[in-house]
Parts: structure tokens; C-alpha cells; sequence
């Protein structure tokens, strides 16, 4: 045999090797687990044949607890770049059947480094997760990988998009890279948590599983920590590749437009008679958001968690927007701690990725109580204001309902930068809701009436009439346009293309940073 066909059969054996992983006998174990392997994942997850392995013989220098007797070509993750749909991307899936995907050293060194090349080429990294945590063995040396992971992903955010899987274990100080990127996606098979159930026994006597402590539904409905629930692996990969499609691939990049093949000029005569005739009647915002943007184009972010507001991405004759509306379905479409949360953060990543954000208003205002006020809805409220105030994308509001008191202002009213406001001619506008309202007004003749219920009656029809309707507001110059409903979807479109060029310098005045009331 010649010296370079030895030379590339001693390639072609390595490469087999790195592929194996932790060896067939663990590949056979994860697949029990109703898990896919990390290059499995990959091949779901990217256009086929593109894929990229770069570092694929990274191994690691630990020596202590027997480390030196067991080496793995890779170091358990799978690090590269490849194309999804048509655009690239940087990727790592963390190989569990490596020493369980745990993060020592150089492992963590494969990740920063793609995480390096990824922000020198604006591309999206996407994680896929599946790691017993900071590998034991190797001690101090695991924790500054992790701390090198984490700082780029605080150096890349606002910069590239950053989408995590997780789809297996992520516990203790692991889940914080995940926490730091953009968009979290849970397989019903994962698990994430900053203290394991045998911890929270010895500190609380209570007892729990991995899945009541962190599994997927808890993370995507009580916690907010995940975005997106997935049934299994291929699932999770499917959904992030859709994810993929509507955002920009970085921070000086606008989103890519998809033809939709939905008549831009579409009238949707239904969205006149949704809202009901009785204020105090819900009905399903989703409905408007189905109707007015471009069909089957609506991809809810955070679906489970605080439902009362609904955010999600969408297209409008193709180009990619951000929505926020409140839901009259869920809490009466009242804001509160864990809406305030959701929608500050999705306008924040919009604004970041160049993604005109659309909003649909229909609030009471902030739901009262002991456990709001005492669990910071102040402090947590005040974020809505900061994001929309900071924001510089083009912002299109829709006053579908109520908007009343620091509701109004919050969700992109005028005040707070939004570039041109709508509202459909069953707005109300005012400082507070007609009942609340008229008891302050009339407390003293209230209180000598002898029939004070037919007087809250009368008083409440004439505040309605006076102040919950859009005209008071339009007369102000604070409401742009009052439309008739199914003019909605071809007005904001028209609008859209035509505020598309909005520049605004931030941050005004010089500033190293603001301090957003987190
Ligand atoms: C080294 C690890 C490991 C780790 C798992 N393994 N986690 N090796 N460091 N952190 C190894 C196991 O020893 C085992 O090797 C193999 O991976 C598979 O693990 P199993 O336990 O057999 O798998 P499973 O039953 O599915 O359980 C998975 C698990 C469990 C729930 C993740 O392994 C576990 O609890 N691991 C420890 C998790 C943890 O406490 N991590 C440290 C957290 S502290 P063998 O060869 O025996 O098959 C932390 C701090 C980070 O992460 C701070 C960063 C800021």
C-alpha cells in the first residue's frame, strides 16, 4: 500500500471512530431512552449534505480519576456549520454518550470557539443539549468552560440569534447558557434545574421528580424558562428550523421575506363583528391574528406561559413581524408580572433583529392583588415600558378594545415611540374602566343617592359615551387613523412598506447602557 493511501485509511478510521461516540453498546442506550444521537439530530436538523464538522479530533488533557485511560475524538460534542433552509448556520449537539455529554475543558473550548466564528460571520448558533452538567473529573478546569461559554453568549446577544434545544438533562449551572440565549425549545424528555431533586430533599424535605421540578411543561407554562414544548428530538429539530425561517441571520441583516401566495389586499369582513357589542364579553384575539396576517404563518412564542398576552411571529405579504396582543380570553387580557416578562423580552428581541413589531391592544388594565404587588408587577411592569421606548423598529399599534390607563400607555401607545396607531371605532380609550371610574368621580353623591345603583348605572353610560371610544384620543393626535376592522390586514401592510426606512439613533442621549428595571 502507498504512503498516502495509509495515510487516508489512518483518516477515514479516526473520523469512524469520532463518529461512534461512546461506542455502539451507548448509542443502543440512548435510543432506549427514546432519544436521537447527536449526529442523528444533526442530519435532521440541517439541509441535507451540508453539514460542517470542524474540531472533530478535539480530545481532552484531563489525567486525574482515571482520565487518562479514556480518551473520545470530539470530546462529546459535535461542533460545525451547514445550511438550514438555504442559509447557514453555527451548531454543537452535545453527545451524551460521551461520559454522559458532561462539559469538561475542551469541550466547552469547541463551543466558544464556534460561538467566535459564528459572530465573525453573523450566522444563528443552535444548541442542541443533552449533558450530565460540568464534568466532574475535571474539576475547575469544566467551571471556566462553562464561564467561557457564558460570556459568549452575553458577547453574541442582540448580534446573532442564539436557539437552544434541550433534549436530555441540563442541570446546575449548565442551564445558564441556555437561559442567556434567545429562544429555549424542550423535548417532553428533558429536564432542566439549578438544584437536583436530591438537594431540594435534603434543604426542604420535599420531595420531587426531575419532571415536577423542571420538566418541559413546567419550564414552558409556571417558569417561562422555555419557550417552546417539543414532543420528542425530530419535533424540537422541526420547529427550530421553522423558527429559523423568520429571522434575519444577524443584527445588520433585516428578516428574509417569504412569499406567502396570501392577497396582500385581502378584506377580512368577519374581524368587523368579532368584537363582541358588551364590553365585558371576551372573544379569541388569535382569531384577529389569524385573520388579518398572512394565512397559517402564525408561530406563537411562549404559548403556555402567561396566556393572557399572546406573542409570536408572523408574516404580512411576506415579511416577517413581531406581535404582542392581549388575550380578552384569559384574566380579561389584564397585564401582570409573568405578561410584563413575556412581552418585554420578545419586543426586545424584535427590536434587536430588525423585526417591525405589531401590536394589538385590548387591556384593562394590570391585574390587582396582593400576590402582583408583592411579586414586583411594578418593577416587572416597567420593563414593558422600557422595551417599547428603546425600541427602534417600525411599530404599528392597533386599538382593538380597551386601552385603558397604564395599559394604554405601555403597549406602543404614541408616547412611548410607536410610529403610527390604529384604532378600530369599538376602541375606548380612558384613564380607568367606566365602573371604576364613576365610584371616584361621584363618591359623595354616590353616598347621599338613594338609589346609588341606578345612578352608577346612568353615571357608567356617560362616561362610556364620552370617553370609551377612539375619538377623544384622535382629536388629540394620539390615534393616527380610527379604521373599520377588515380595512386592518391591506392598511398595515401599506403602512409597513412605507415606514420601512425608519431610522432612529440609539442610544440618545451617548450612554453606555440604560438600566432596564429587571
Ligand atoms: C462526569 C458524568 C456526568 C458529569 C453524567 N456522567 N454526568 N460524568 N461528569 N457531570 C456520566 C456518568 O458517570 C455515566 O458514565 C454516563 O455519564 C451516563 O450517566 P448515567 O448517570 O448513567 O445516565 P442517566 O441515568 O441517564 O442519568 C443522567 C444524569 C446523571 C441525570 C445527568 O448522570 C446525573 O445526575 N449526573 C450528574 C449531574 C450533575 O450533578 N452534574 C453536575 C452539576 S453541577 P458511566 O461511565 O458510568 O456510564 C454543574 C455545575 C456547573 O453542572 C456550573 C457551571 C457554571
Amino acid at each position: 500500500m502507498k504512503r498516502i493511501e495509509e495515510l487516508i485509511e489512518e483518516l477515514h478510521r479516526l473520523r469512524e471512530q469520532a463518529r461512534l461516540g461512546g461506542g455502539l453498546e451507548r448509542i443502543e442506550q440512548q435510543h432506549k431512552k427514546g432519544k436521537l444521537t447527536a449526529w442523528e439530530r444533526i442530519e435532521i436538523l440541517v439541509d441535507e449534505g451540508t453539514f460542517i464538522e470542524l474540531d472533530e479530533f478535539v480530545q481532552h488533557r484531563a489525567t486525574e480519576f482515571g482520565m487518562d485511560k479514556v480518551k473520545y475524538l470530539g470530546d462529546g460534542v459535535v461542533t460545525g456549520i451547514a445550511m438550514v433552509n438555504n442559509r447557514p448556520i453555527a451548531l454543537y449537539a452535545q453527545d451524551f454518550t460521551v461520559m454522559g455529554g458532561s462539559v469538561g475543558e475542551m469541550h466547552a473550548m469547541k463551543i466558544a470557539q464556534l460561538y467566535d466564528l459564528a459572530m465573525k460571520l453573523g450566522i444563528p448558533v443552535v444548541g442542541l443539549n443533552d449533558s450530565g452538567g460540568a464534568r466532574i473529573q475535571e474539576g475547575v478546569d469544566s467551571l471556566k468552560g462553562y464561564g467561557e461559554i457564558f460570556y459568549r453568549n452575553v458577547m453574541a446577544s442582540g448580534v446573532i440569534p442564539q436557539i437552544v434545544s434541550i433534549m436530555g438533562p441540563c442541570a446546575g449551572g449548565a442551564v445558564y447558557s441556555p437561559a442567556l440565549a434567545d429562544f429555549i425549545v424542550m423535548t417532553r424528555r428533558s429536564f432542566m434545574f439549578i438544584t437536583g431533586p436530591k438537594v431540594v430533599k435534603a434543604a426542604t424535605g420535599e420531595e420531587v421528580t426531575f419532571e415536577e421540578l423542571g420538566g418541559a411543561e413546567i419550564h414552558t407554562s409556571i417558569s417561562g424558562v422555555a419557550h417552546f414544548i417539543a414532543e420528542d428530538d425530530k419535533d424540537a429539530l422541526m420547529l427550530i428550523r421553522k423558527l429559523l425561517e423568520y429571522l434575519p441571520s444577524n443584527n445588520m441583516e433585516d428578516p428574509p421575506v417569504v412569499k406567502t401566495g396570501d392577497d396582500p389586499d385581502r378584506m377580512d369582513y368577519e374581524l368587523d363583528n368579532i368584537v363582541p357589542t358588551d364590553p365585558t364579553e371576551p372573544y379569541d384575539m388569535k382569531e384577529v391574528i389569524e385573520r388579518v396576517f398572512d394565512r397559517g404563518t402564525f408561530l406563537e412564542v411562549h404559548k403556555h406561559f402567561a396566556p393572557n398576552v399572546i406573542v409570536g411571529f408572523a408574516r404580512l405579504d411576506g415579511m416577517t413581524v413581531g406581535i404582542v396582543a392581549n388575550q380578552p380570553k384569559v384574566y380579561a387580557g389584564c397585564l401582570d408580572i409573568n405578561s410584563s416578562d413575556k412581552i418585554s423580552r420578545f419586543v426586545r428581541f424584535c427590536d434587536a433583529f430588525n423585526i417591525p413589531i405589531i401590536t394589538f391592544v385590548d387591556v384593562p388594565g394590570f391585574l390587582p392583588g396582593t400576590a402582583q404587588e408583592h411579586g414586583g408587577v411594578i418593577r416587572h411592569g416597567a420593563k414593558i415600558i422600557y422595551a417599547y421606548s428603546e425600541a427602534t423598529v417600525p411599530k404599528i399599534t392597533i386599538i382593538v378594545r380597551k386601552a385603558y390607563g397604564g395599559g394604554y400607555i405601555a403597549l406602543g401607545s404614541k408616547h412611548l415611540g410607536a410610529d403610527v396607531v390604529l384604532a378600530w371605532p369599538t376602541a375606548e380609550i380612558a384613564v380607568m374602566g367606566p365602573e371604576g371610574a364613576v365610584e371616584i368621580i361621584y363618591k359623595k353623591v354616590l353616598a347621599k343617592a338613594e338609589n346609588p345603583e341606578e345612578l352608577i348605572k346612568k353615571f357608567t353610560m356617560e362616561y362610556r359615551k364620552k370617553f370609551a371610544n377612539p375619538y377623544i384620543a384622535a382629536s388629540r393626535g394620539y390615534v393616527d387613523k380610527v379604521i373599520v376592522p377588515h380595512e386592518t390586514r391591506p392598511l398595515i401592510i401599506r403602512l409597513l412598506k412605507l415606514i420601512s426606512s425608519k431610522r432612529v439613533g440609539r442610544p440618545w442621549p451617548p450612554k453606555k447602557h440604560g438600566i432596564m428595571p429587571v
